[in-house]
């Protein structure tokens, strides 16, 4: 073969792949996560195995994501967003970032998860469900002598000075639970006293929600606030954590996904939605180490997930908090009156 047509040759295969490549080019989407990190990837891969769809992913904390798609809201980026708490997700709703959409599979869910569509004119949808508790560290309690904290309140005394880690409620939506939880138990003045005398046993705040009970499991914190699905996360690791939940009672998430108004892959956007509502996308939790309970009731939780029938759980007011004027107003007043005290 001489040269010519050696040339002639390669021109002409690779005209076939372009071709063929432009015949098989993929379905896409953009999805915003706000779970921990292997989870979404797990969730992502197995979601293209089963539909071809190619998935980008940002992670990002709760309360972070709804700013993003606030942000964006004239030339939105994201397709679906997928977990986090629900209270940023039923304000995205009220303030008409995210679309309504009804799966098919409505059905199958559990009445705690189409509450939350419901609530949202179908703006939203619930995926898993979750306690808030606490977590802490048991070999480094135990080496600084310090009583075994075992309700809200305990939190407050003056022996876990520097002991005790949670997230910033503004970015995580942890925290946010954590922060109405507390009023919800309290009232809005016991609240804030409850909020700024723990601010003085805080030793940081940090970014995303889970991040305090990873440094617990580290040894860099003794005590985290967090889901208590997160505490069992680090057992589940082997850290010599123990789980608490709070004797008053305590509040819990409606983890949730939404769909964002302006989507460019829309058919994409509702795939993902029906996808992640089967139970062959929620059997994966535990294989992501992610103990919520699953919204799709023919899936049931393994029995290392902490059992939320056997907590006390407050009657959580999602109208109210996940509201924007309320959740707006909560973030500003935590802001303003125990953030920028001194510790
Ligand atoms: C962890 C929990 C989730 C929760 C999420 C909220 O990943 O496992 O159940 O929805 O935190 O994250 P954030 O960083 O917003 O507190």
């Amino acid at each position: 073969m001489n040269y010519r047509s050696t040339l002639v040759t390669l021109l002409a295969a690779s005209a076939v792949m372009m071709a063929s490549s432009a015949a098989i080019a993929k379905d896409k989407m953009t999805l915003y996560c706000s779970p921990q990190i292997e989870w979404c990837q797990l969730v992502i891969k197995e979601f293209q195995k089963a539909t071809g769809i190619e998935v980008a992913m940002t992670r990002k904390s709760s309360g972070e994501t709804f700013a993003q798609i606030k942000a964006e809201r004239k030339n939105p980026k994201g397709d679906v967003w997928w977990g986090g708490t629900g209270d940023p997700h039923l304000q995205a709703a009220e303030e008409g970032l995210t679309v309504a959409y009804k799966s098919k599979l409505w059905n199958d869910l559990r009445p705690w998860s189409t509450k939350q569509a419901e609530q949202a004119n179908m703006k939203t949808v619930g995926i898993y469900m979750g306690a808030l508790g606490y977590g802490y560290n048991t070999e480094l309690l135990a080496k600084k002598g310090l009583p075994e904290p075992k309700c809200w309140k305990d939190l407050l005394k003056p022996a876990y000075k520097g002991e005790v880690q949670i997230a910033n409620p503004n970015s995580s939506g942890t925290a946010y639970t954590t922060l109405a939880t507390i009023v919800q138990l309290f009232g809005e003045d016991g609240g804030f006293d409850f909020m700024k005398g723990l601010h003085k046993n805080i030793n940081q705040y940090t970014k995303s929600g889970s991040a305090p009970i990873k440094a617990a499991a580290r040894g860099e914190t003794t005590i985290g606030i967090v889901f208590l699905h997160d505490v069992v996360t680090q057992v589940i690791k082997g850290f010599p954590i123990k789980a608490v939940a709070p004797c008053e009672g305590t509040g819990y998430e409606i983890g949730s996904m939404s769909i964002i108004k302006g989507a460019r892959n829309m058919e994409s956007a509702k795939k993902w939605v029906d996808w992640a509502l089967s139970p062959a996308a929620q059997k994966l939790m535990p294989q992501a180490k992610a103990y919520q309970v699953p919204s799709n009731a023919g899936v049931q939780p393994p029995p290392e997930a902490p059992k939320v029938d056997q907590i006390k759980l407050i009657d959580y007011n999602f109208g109210l908090y996940g509201s924007s004027a309320e959740r707006k107003r909560l973030l500003s007043k935590w802001d303003n009156e125990v953030k920028s005290l001194p510790r």
